[in-house]
């Protein structure tokens, strides 16, 4: 087996070796506000392949790339009112904007899989900040886990997966957010909602008006964010939505005041029925939950409103039927 990773609390040495790894070529894994990103130089071809090989990515899915600050992204793809408006409101934080590729772009082609298109992120986790800041190149990350997985939301669920193979990973400590970004495409006549995330529809819709958005009950083929596969956020245990009573083994995954009685093990993502809390806590919940002796995970109904709509849309997914 490799060697894992070492684990580095964000000092200045921790930062300026994270900067050298990177420009080398290497993958480091560093915290965002919403899960950790296996970060590569979004500028280096091989790079930016490795990032694919690591997680076992297929090709067709690309990847968001982060920038320091809105200017460096605005210079990778062309911005116009409405991406203005967006990045002033929500940069930096947990929003990603799909955006047409600038000709003379100069980060990696593989990195938006062939697309025309690019899709750019400001994150404001103080980390993050300061490695972009630092390593002064914008960083091609998706989420640090294997691809189909659980997104990490601490520096252990790295290591956990691909501590083996990432040059080191920077501990930020437990993600605030705990989904990942909201993804709006920006690239037709109405913004689209293509991945619900950590700003939700109905802030989005106050700068920008009502979005559209997009059937994930259609065929792959027919999705506009290659992303966007029903199967995903998958824990090895079969995953059972809305449930409003417990089967024999079951683990239940609970909201609110009232826990269904009866389980095998019980995580609450929040006593109270508060959505910010249980987004920051659905990824580590369901890996808490996902372990031999279990027959099953039960998650009772969580609110479709707000912050709602991300966990939905992840259970959802992670209750999808797995094509093997
Ligand atoms: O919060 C996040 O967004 C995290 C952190 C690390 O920033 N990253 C993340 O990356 O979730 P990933 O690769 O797990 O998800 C990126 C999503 C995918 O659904 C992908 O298909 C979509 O964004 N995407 C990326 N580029 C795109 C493009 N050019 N057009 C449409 N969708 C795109
Ligand atoms: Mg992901």
């Amino acid at each position: 087996m490799t060697e894992s990773a070492p684990i580095l609390p964000p000092t200045a040495d921790a930062l300026a070796a994270a900067g050298r790894a990177l420009a080398a070529g290497r993958l480091v894994a560093f915290p965002t506000e919403t899960v950790y990103g296996l970060g590569a130089d979004a500028t280096n071809d091989h790079a930016v392949a490795a990032v694919f090989a690591t997680k076992g990515r297929p090709r067709f899915n690309p990847l968001i790339v982060h920038f320091a600050e809105p200017d460096a992204a605005r210079g990778e793809t062309d911005f116009d009112d409405r991406a203005d408006a967006l990045a002033r409101a929500f940069w930096p934080g947990p929003l990603t904007l799909v955006l047409p590729r600038r000709a003379e772009s100069r980060i990696a082609l593989l990195a938006s899989a062939g697309l025309d298109t690019l899709a750019v992120r400001v994150p404001r986790h103080p980390v993050a900040q300061a490695l972009l800041t630092r390593c002064e190149r914008p960083l091609a990350a998706p989420s640090a886990n294997v691809s189909g997985k659980i997104s990490p939301t601490t520096a252990a669920h790295v290591a956990d997966s691909l501590g083996g193979k990432v040059a080191m990973i920077l501990d930020g400590g437990a993600c605030s957010v705990g989904v990942e970004s909201t993804v709006v495409d920006l690239t037709g006549d109405k913004p689209r909602l293509l991945r619900p995330g950590g700003i939700t529809e109905e802030q989005l819709a106050a700068v920008v008006g009502p979005l559209a958005t997009v059937s994930t009950s259609a065929g792959d083929e027919a999705r506009p964010s290659p992303g966007m596969l029903a199967s995903h956020y998958a824990p090895d245990l079969p995953l059972r939505l809305d449930a409003g009573t417990l089967r024999s083994g079951e683990a239940l995954l609970a909201f609110g005041p009232q826990p269904l009685p009866g389980a095998a093990a019980v995580a609450n993502l929040s006593p109270s029925g508060d959505l910010t809390e249980a987004a920051a806590n659905l990824f580590a919940m369901l890996r808490t939950l996902d372990r031999p002796g279990l027959t099953g995970i039960a998650a009772m109904p969580v609110p479709d409103h707000g912050l709602g709509r991300a966990i939905n849309d992840r259970l959802r997914r992670a209750a999808a039927r797995r094509s093997g």
